[in-house]
């Protein structure tokens, strides 16, 4: 049985007692809008934890002010159906003016070399937001472990490091990527997108797609890589924010003259007014 939550108080005091009991707690922070990736996310936070919490909350702290704060999709009910069907113990949903910013809060978490390079570059608050939130429901759950998708690579390299640094007792997974039959990697934001932006959303893991097999054939150029890219993708999108190479690690660009081993090829992109973002790790033997 699932159990939806609301208070900070409340989930702290259940998982205090699960751990007494010996009980290993796992989190896969989310907000909301669930699909298959997230539940794909949830799936392996049960195969290394006795209790899984899902956590949903639309963070506002990681939207600039232009962006999708307030048309984000928010679906409870059916979130709560799938945890349940999935086999969640608890569902955190908190309200953001209450529970998780209460009047007179104003620590932020700042990442800074991790979080300046791609998303970063043009999302200027986007990770101080994340890192926060994550270090909130990180104290908040007291897990032993925490899941996140590598759709959001350099979110996931972020957290990695502020674990780290912060010497945080939390394993950080990493899960692949989940995508449609077509490629185009799983995303509440899919939503938004018109069966024509759709179709031609498809570009992207086309366009990572073609990297992967000039990578495979032998081409270790960053520019020919990135054109191998760009090109698909810049036939079918509106507008492009970055088709990069970057280190695995640091998600530092690497210059256009580079010559590359393994590296991650990160694109951000917008088809009509939707932006959507999507990576492959090159040297990792993984196909889109
Ligand atoms: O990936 C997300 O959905 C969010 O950035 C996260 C990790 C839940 C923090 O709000």
């Amino acid at each position: 049985m699932t159990e939806l939550i609301r208070d900070v108080d409340s989930l702290r005091a259940k998982l205090a007692l699960a751990r007494e009991r010996g009980r290993r707690v796992g989190v896969v922070p989310t907000m909301g809008a669930l699909h298959r990736g997230h539940l794909a996310l949830l799936e392996e936070a049960r195969k290394r934890a006795q209790v899984v919490v899902v956590t949903v909350f639309v963070n506002p702290t990681q939207f600039g002010p232009n962006e999708d704060f307030s048309k984000y999709p928010r679906t409870l009910e059916k979130d709560l159906e799938a945890c349940r069907a999935a086999g969640a113990d608890y569902v955190f949903s908190p309200e953001a003016t209450t529970e998780i910013y209460p009047p007179g809060d104003e620590t932020r978490v700042r990442v800074p070399e991790t979080g300046k390079h791609l998303e970063g570059a043009f999302r200027p608050h986007h990770f101080e937001g994340v890192a926060t939130v994550c270090l909130k429901l990180f104290q908040i759950v007291g897990p032993a472990v925490a899941v996140f998708g590598r759709k959001d690579y350099q979110q996931l390299q972020l957290i990695t490091r502020m674990v780290r640094d912060l010497f945080l007792p939390i394993e950080i997974v990493g899960h692949p990527t989940i995508r449609e039959e077509d490629g185009l990697a799983l995303s509440s934001r899919n939503a938004y997108l018109s069966p024509e932006e759709r179709a031609r959303a498809r570009a992207i893991p086309a366009g990572l797609g073609a990297a992967v097999r000039a990578y495979d054939a032998g081409e270790r150029r960053v520019s020919s890589l990135i054109a191998a890219a760009r090109e698909p993708i810049a036939a079918a999108a509106t507008s492009i924010d970055y088709v990069a190479i970057a280190d695995p690690a640091t998600v530092a660009p690497y210059p256009d003259d580079a010559v590359i081993d393994r590296a991650v090829l990160a694109v951000a992109v917008r088809v009509g007014t939707t932006r959507l973002i999507d990576n492959v790790v090159l040297g990792e033997g993984a196909t889109v």
